[in-house]
């Protein structure tokens, strides 16, 4: 069975850069190692206690502990919720899977949508894989390539041999080498001083660096450059035993067993539940073997009231199953109806999911919050902006909204671009400010608008 696998070495993190955006300046959660938040820190300002308590969770997740079906983080818009979320995923560390979806991608899709969330769910599962290889390791001190003229062309010499003299701290031994491998040697070049790797296998060599002592510049044509990394000679025998690991996902398992049977692969297209099991019975297998570990990640849904009461159907009943990731939600919303139900249910999730997850909340910043927030938010989009600016827009953001004032600053930039002033001044913002509205405005506005309207006020009904 495990001889029709095939794994491939893929990336685990995959937080879609579209996301990302405006929380670029979000880099961790900034907590302390007691997991205190720290005022400001990692680009996070203020809302403690749901940092705090996202931290309590990438903790637990490190351990490879399940908080239930994991965390829904609750609070008015714009308060920081999906920034928490990206500094969770860039807590986790680089091989734990943090998968982020919202819940309005399961409306329109050429897939099932139960098809999409399992995708989701298996992309937020990294298997560690333990891998052991023969290697023959050490510093080159000796190298003699026997070469003889190429039959096709004697002015072109190929090697047919080479006697190799790696040396450990511990070791010296000299290996024989065929063609194949004498022909690598001359190809990448190895010289004498590199210390390099060959597997005892497959014959591939490696280079590692330059032993200490040994040149490590090349005189160019302007100078002297650096070309390789300095390493010292290794220690005890040349040929050893080594672990290496990698992290895979389910979803990339099965992604390449559908490959391996069937050459092609559509986009969003359906994995079979064969596929499936078949790779859990070999994943199963592997960690029976202790070969490999399963890493469960994080599953992260913004806009979690968007679900609809068949996605949550089915996500509980996944989350029970042996291979689970963490669940992180969020939302807005305070009760809703459950979408695809005449149900209320509070955040518009049902009530069955709800009693699994813990919840922790962001509240609305000070002005103070708020004028940190945006100067990092300046920073981070490389805008220059006035004290007296700042202090404008942290007004627009007390009374509006946070969003509404920090998606002003890149049309505030322009505007001074475009008036030759290199840093953003209050009439920059005023400009701004009296060309684009808030949301609350933008609602007034069509409310009053169609109000005049006799015909038009039956919209409004
Ligand atoms: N406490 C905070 N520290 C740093 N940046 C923040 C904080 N709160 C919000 N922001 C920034 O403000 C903007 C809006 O925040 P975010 O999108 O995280 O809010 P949200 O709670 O997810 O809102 P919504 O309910 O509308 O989804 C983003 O650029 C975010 O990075
Ligand atoms: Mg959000």
């Amino acid at each position: 069975m495990s001889g029709e696998i095939k794994i491939r070495e893929v990336e685990t993190r995959r937080v879609e850069a579209r996301r990302i955006g405006i929380h670029s300046h979000v880099t961790g959660l900034g907590l302390d190692k007691n997991l205190r938040a720290i005022d400001v820190a990692d680009g996070l300002v203020g809302q403690k206690e749901a940092r705090e308590a996202a931290g309590i969770i990438v903790h637990l997740i490190k351990q490879g502990k399940r908080p239930g079906h994991g965390l829904l983080l609750v609070g008015p818009p714009g308060t920081g919720k999906t920034a928490i979320a990206i500094g969770m995923a860039r807590e986790l560390g680089q091989d734990v899977p943090f998968v982020a979806i919202s819940g309005s991608e399961i409306y329109g899709l050429t897939i099932r949508k139960t098809e999409f969330l399992r995708q989701a769910i298996r992309r937020a599962i990294g298997v560690r894989i333990k891998e052991t290889k023969e290697v023959y390791e050490g510093e080159v001190v000796e190298l003699e390539v026997e070469k003889e003229p190429y039959p096709y062309n004697p002015y072109i010499q190929i090697a047919t041999g080479a006697l190799i003299t790696l040396a450990t701290k511990d070791e010296t031994k000299t290996l024989e080498v065929g063609e194949r491998i004498a022909n690598k040697l001359l190809e990448l070049p190895v010289r004498i001083g590199d210390v390099i790797e060959i597997d005892a296998e497959t014959g591939w060599i490696t280079k590692i660096g330059r032993a200490a002592g040994r040149g490590i510049t090349s005189k160019g044509k302007t100078g002297e450059y650096r070309v390789a990394r300095v390493v010292e000679r290794p220690s005890g025998p040349v040929r050893k035993t080594k672990t290496i690991t990698h992290t895979v996902t389910l979803h990339d398992i099965d992604i390449a067993n559908i490959r391996l049977h069937r050459g092609l692969l559509f986009r969003e297209e359906e994995v079979s539940d064969e596929i499936r099991q078949k790779v859990d019975e070999y994943v199963n297998d592997l960690i029976k073997d202790h070969k490999a570990e399963l890493v469960p990640g994080v599953l992260f849904i913004d806009e979690a009231h968007m679900l609809d009461v068949e996605s949550f159907a089915f996500l509980s009943r996944a989350l029970e199953e042996e291979f689970a990731p963490v669940l992180v939600l969020a939302t807005n919303r305070a009760i809703t109806t459950v979408k695809g139900t005449d149900i209320k249910s509070p955040h518009g999730i049902p009530i069955d999911m709800l009693d699994r997850l813990l919840i922790a909340r962001t509240r609305f910043p000070t002005r103070d919050e708020i004028m940190r927030i945006l100067d990092i938010r300046a920073e981070a989009e490389d805008l220059k902006i006035s004290k007296e600016a700042l202090e404008m827009l942290t007004d627009i953001g007390e009374k509006y909204s946070l969003r509404h004032a920090s998606q002003l600053m890149l049309p505030a930039k322009a505007v001074a671009e475009a008036m030759g002033d290199s840093i953003v001044e209050p009439k920059h913002i005023e400009r701004v400010r009296s060309l684009f509205i808030d949301t609350r405005e933008s609602v007034e506005y069509l409310k009053n608008e169609l109000a005049k309207d006799a015909f038009l006020a039956e919209f409004l009904k």
